[in-house]
């Protein structure tokens, strides 16, 4: 038993409030837990983001109080069980609170462990460090933590860009690319809407995805690349893949022409497409890489960036250079750190990758069985491990003349797209939550815990095979009788 002694005690005796600052009005977190939707939405109005209301409307997600989380589900304010396909974009590895996520936390917690990792080394970020360099193959040794998938990147074309030098300052990213929203990363992420008309460096070269001769092109061409930037699948382009010949030819051309490759397995990594990182199924190695999302374990908010050790020596090796992009406050933060390293050891306990690869492919065949059965609706299928994409097609013109005005008033970018119609409908009456695209409103991503079981896909199969089997038709009328009521 722990003895207190009087000056703990001291510290810990209620305090009376003697403040000369007056408390304003806040909520306490019972009033949090306790908010109903209609006052979520006035707050949300009122102080988070007002135009995306308008989204969650039109999909009926203002609807939704989530009370608790478990597992492969999601259970709302009316007790309603949601199966989680959507999977936060790929960052629930392990569902919804894993028990032993949990328990590592609690036990942090409990303990009384310290969280910053400033002053002094952190125990747990150096272990974590360790951790991600033994999961990571060749000599990608050197790791910078933080606290989301956008700041990863920023490390990694930091420090690609410093590796390579200020004479070749040039950065290739890829058509329909998604690194992240913060200012460095804008400029290699393709979204015309994200890119808005912030200033950004000039210093990039864009290539269609894929496209090898283009990126030999612009090397030849250019002497100033330094570095090419990709996302090994592009998850907000569609879950699109390069063929393997791609990346192997990527890497010799790489190092032929000297040019630093930036793999970001923010989303395809963890595990998600039954390798650690997804460039492993080419049997190639980036000289950087970048991880996110399931990294945190659906707890923490961890991101991390993975260089060859070389390559970063070269950046920051000395010490007059390292504290150029040193970790920033929260990077390393202790419970993250935790909650990561329990992550990454049940990710290798419970063989979740190789559950991954087989759940993914038993998903794609019966999403391919589908297809067979409504090759009016279903156009593509496609993905690997519990990273798929299920493609409409598109029915701007097929869509009967007396629907069109209709679905043209709810909004825009419905116009021609199934997905937010299914997507809606599958949560509203089947109970499933799937994810959006980015950049191709016809793709409906699906990318659900890497602990999902062969029922759950059977489940997602038989909701959707039961909503799309009402016709194109019938499921538009629906939707907009839903948003008028
Ligand atoms: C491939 C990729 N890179 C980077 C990011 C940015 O990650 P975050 O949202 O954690 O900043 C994302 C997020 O969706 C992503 O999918």
């Amino acid at each position: 038993m722990t003895v207190m002694t009087e000056e703990a005690r001291g510290a810990l005796a209620p305090v009376e409030q003697t403040s000369a600052v007056a408390k304003p009005a806040l909520l306490s977190v019972e009033d949090a837990k306790a908010l109903d939707v209609e006052r979520m939405t006035e707050l949300f109005k009122a102080h988070l983001n007002p135009g995306q209301l308008h989204f969650m409307k039109l999909l009926g997600f203002h609807k939704v109080k989530v009370e608790r989380a478990e597992g492969m589900y999601y259970v709302d304010q009316n007790g309603r069980k949601i199966l989680d396909f959507f999977g936060g974009f790929g960052s629930l590895a392990f569902g919804h609170n894993h028990p032993r996520i949990l328990e590592a936390r609690q036990k942090f917690q409990e303990e009384k462990r310290h969280e910053i990792a400033i002053a002094f080394m952190s125990q747990y970020a150096t272990a974590l460090a360790h951790n991600l360099a033994q999961c990571s193959p060749g000599d990608l040794d050197m790791v910078f933590l933080g606290s989301s998938g956008s700041e990863a990147m920023e490390a990694a074309v930091k420090l690609a860009e410093r590796a390579a030098g200020p004479k070749r300052p040039k950065m290739v990213y890829a058509e329909n690319s998604f690194h992240g929203k913060t200012k460095g990363v804008l400029a290699v992420t393709d979204g015309k809407l994200y890119r808005g008309e912030f200033r950004l460096t000039e210093n990039t070269v864009r290539v269609p995805f894929g496209d090898i001769e283009a990126v030999e092109n612009a090397f030849r061409a250019d002497p100033e690349i330094g570095a090419i930037v990709l996302e090994t699948i592009q998850g907000g382009g569609g879950i699109i893949e390069a063929p393997a010949e791609f990346w192997r030819k990527l890497r010799a051309l790489c190092d032929r022409y000297g040019v630093l490759w930036v793999a970001d397995e923010v989303q395809c990594g963890f595990g998600r497409t039954g390798r650690f990182y997804a460039f492993e199924h080419y049997g190639v190695v980036p000289d950087i890489t970048a991880l996110a999302k399931s990294l945190g374990a659906g707890k923490a908010a961890v991101g991390a960036m993975i260089a060859r050790r070389d390559v970063y020596m070269k950046a920051y090796g000395t010490p007059k250079t390292a504290m150029i992009h040193a970790m920033a406050t929260f990077g390393g933060i202790g419970e993250a750190c935790v909650t990561a390293i329990e992550g990454i050891n049940v990710l290798y306990d419970e063989a979740l990758m190789d559950n991954a690869a087989a759940t993914g492919a038993y998903l794609v065949e019966r999403l391919n069985e589908l297809k067979e059965k409504h090759p009016r609706i279903i156009k593509d299928v496609r993905g690997r491990g519990c990273m798929v994409g299920l493609e409409f097609q598109d029915f701007s013109q097929t869509l009967p003349a007396v629907l069109r005005p209709m679905v043209g008033m709810l909004d825009d970018k419905l116009k021609g797209s199934l997905s937010g119609f299914v997507g809606a409908l599958l949560l509203r009456d089947h109970h499933v939550l799937v994810a959006f695209t980015e950049y191709n409103r016809n793709v409906i991503r699906l990318e659900p815990p890497l602990i999902a079981q062969r029922e759950h896909v059977d489940t997602f199969i038989s909701a959707l095979d039961a909503l799309l089997s009402r016709g194109v038709v019938s499921i538009v009328k629906d939707f907009v009788k839903s948003q008028m009521g």
